[in-house]
């Protein structure tokens, strides 16, 4: 009896939370609603998937294809727990505790980057439709899904987003996303809420055609120092936004189990 009550206690707790949050896009989407840790322990030739998890995020492991098929349960937990933007908030909670205080000149050419694939936006509603990573990628199918434009906010990131915005810093969208979905692209950023930004790069096939990620990210991060702007800080959820010249003073990494781009 008492063990019910506390359970029933904690459900409408948590549904108060979700409600409390306001954010639509979340409601249909409950990022953060299910508990997590039942199949923390799942094990992977010996290690936990946990353990997995954390070495895909410190770089450790890396160029991996696909999510371990013994882990499927365990992301797909992970990603619509609470664990999952308790780690985003960390991470971009640290971003602006940082730069808050960086006295850097007010002169109008400080650019903060931002990656958009689960950084700025996210794409777990297709995911979970597709195994969170434990399929190969369909680069057909995910584009029909990303032409919906319907990815919603990370939260998080767009807490910090709008406080950059706040301290004058300029916003930068670099995706590999190409040229074709820019129209797309537009219009789901506004729905998501994000409302300026000072470029939307998008990847243009015919000049970074053979370049891996991290080489396409780096030429143009290169571009924007060249042209004059000032990289305060890049945020990306792949080592490979992060990685290579150009990345102003600070990087932050935010958290993407799912899949691994080189
Ligand atoms: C990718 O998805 C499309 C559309 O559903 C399908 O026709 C195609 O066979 C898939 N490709 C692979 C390699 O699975």
């Amino acid at each position: 009896m008492m063990k019910t009550l506390v359970a029933l206690l904690l459900v409408a707790t948590i549904a108060a939370a979700a409600h409390a949050s306001g954010d639509e896009e979340y409601q249909n989407f409950p990022l953060g609603l299910k508990s997590d840790g039942a199949s923390e322990h799942a094990t992977l030739q010996g290690i936990t998937c946990s353990s997995w998890r954390l070495a895909v995020e410190v770089h450790n492991i890396i160029e991996w294809s696909t999510v371990p098929a013994e882990c499927e349960n365990y992301i797909g937990q992970y990603m619509e727990s609470p664990k999952y933007r308790q780690h985003s908030k960390a991470v971009n909670r640290e971003a602006f505790l940082w730069v808050r205080d960086v006295p850097f000149p007010k002169d109008g050419r400080n650019i903060w980057i931002f990656d958009l694939e689960e950084t700025i936006l996210s794409s777990l509603p297709y995911y979970s439709q597709n195994g969170f990573g434990v399929q190969k990628f369909n680069s057909t199918q995910f584009d029909a899904w990303v032409e919906k434009g319907v990815a919603p906010a990370l939260p998080e990131t767009q807490k910090l987003y709008n406080k950059l915005l706040n301290l004058g810093i300029k916003i930068v969208f670099l995706t590999g996303r190409t040229i074709s979905h820019h129209e797309v692209t537009v219009k789901n950023l506004k729905r998501a809420g994000y409302h300026t930004w000072h470029k939307l790069i998008l990847k243009n096939p015919a000049e970074h055609s053979g370049k891996t990620a991290l080489e396409y990210k780096s030429a143009e991060r290169e571009k924007l120092v060249k042209q004059g702007y000032r990289i305060i800080g890049v945020t990306g959820d792949q080592w490979s936004d992060i990685l290579g010249p150009a990345t102003g003073i600070r990087t932050f990494k935010v958290p993407n189990p799912m899949y691994y781009i080189i």
